[in-house]
């Protein structure tokens, strides 16, 4: 069986973005694969975190992977820093990674634009999303649009580790859903949705109440045309909620246009609304029964040995082709 590894950040709650983009497709293929599943939280330290704040996010998104449907019996559920191996190979990775090429990331010259004091951990970053892939051999890793970039500098960094020192690594294959890989904010539709942003109207959180949900899909930014209509350069807000809608019920986008022909905005979002709502809330539901249970330690318990247990294996193997440490006489 091939192996799929993925992570996402424990940095605020999660939006419909990621929901969308990520987790609904890690459901739909976790029955074909050997899954691991990651709350990356030394990724979350790249930037500055408040301490209870994170420690609440990291078991807050350890329950939404399991209320939104993965399966803990077949897959592995872990939070990254509770596995020491992937700061070790993360600098194993490092000690081969290009500044050059770590500086061309999109996303480390969007968080580092203008800000004075920049971590060497933000620019080091995508070293360590290499080493969380490579350490379990993954086959494929299901993403959003936005670590497309990432992903491919990963591919290089495997090769160039193989090519220098020994072939023990597996090239991963990226796999973006065909819709909902990008969806944008509700406010600023150009703009990718973010769960950082600071304008709490541009995102829909897992979390948010069935009310709250409404209101700001019903303050999404449109257009004057009136006209329900997919065309992503000249009615982005429009295509957006599309996006979502077809997302949420699994209804192509076509036969969305066609069913709204002739009808405005305010029944459009209306619908848009309750696909986004009828997803949500039995989520909401198991999310509340599991964010403070013990059943919920004990699957990342479990998921930390058993991540640890295959991690290690790579990172003994990595060391060995690299010449560090010791051989005994
Ligand atoms: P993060 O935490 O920003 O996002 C988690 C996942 O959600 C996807 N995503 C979106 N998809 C569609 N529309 C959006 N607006 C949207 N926003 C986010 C992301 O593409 C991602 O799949 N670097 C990663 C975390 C990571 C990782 C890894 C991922 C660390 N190591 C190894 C895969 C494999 C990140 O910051 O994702």
């Amino acid at each position: 069986m091939e192996t799929i590894f993925s992570g996402i950040q424990p940095s605020g709650t999660l939006t419909i973005g990621n929901y969308l983009g990520a987790i609904q497709q890690f459901v739909e293929l976790q029955n074909d694969y050997d899954c691991y599943f990651c709350i990356v939280d030394e990724h979350a330290i790249t930037v500055p975190q408040d301490r209870l704040k994170l420690r609440n996010n990291i078991r807050s998104l350890a329950a939404l992977y399991l209320a939104s449907g993965i399966n803990p019996e077949s897959s592995t559920l872990f939070v990254q820093s509770e596995v020491p191996a992937h700061t070790q190979l993360g600098w194993m990775l490092q000690s081969i990674s290009y500044v050059g090429e770590l500086e061309r990331m999109t996303q480390y010259k969007d968080k580092s634009e203008g800000k004075d004091a920049v971590s060497s951990a933000l620019l080091t970053y995508p070293s360590l999303m290499a080493a969380d892939i490579l350490l379990y051999n993954s086959n494929v890793v299901p993403v959003g649009d936005d670590q497309k970039q990432h992903l491919e500098l990963t591919r290089d960094l495997a090769q160039r580790f193989n090519n220098r020192f020994n072939d023990i690594f597996t090239i991963p294959e990226i796999r973006i859903p065909k819709v909902g890989a990008r969806i944008m904010s509700l406010q600023e539709p150009t703009k990718k949705m973010s769960k950082s942003d600071e304008n709490e109207k541009g995102f829909i959180s897992m979390l948010d109440e069935p009310k709250r949900i409404e209101k700001k899909i019903k303050s999404a930014v449109t257009d004057s045309d009136g006209i329900v209509k997919y065309d992503k350069d000249n009615k982005p807000g429009v295509s957006n909620l599309l996006t979502i809608y077809s997302s949420c019920t699994g209804e192509s986008i076509k036969s969305l246009e066609a069913k709204y022909e002739g009808k405005g905005y305010g029944e459009f979002k209306q619908g848009v609304a309750n696909a986004v709502i009828d997803t949500l809330k039995p989520i909401q539901d198991r999310y509340a029964e599991l964010v403070n249970s013990e059943k919920l330690d004990d699957i990342l318990d479990k998921g930390a040995e058993k991540a640890s247990f295959t991690a290690n294996k790579t990172v003994a193997k990595a060391k060995k082709a690299m010449g560090l440490g010791r051989v005994r006489k």
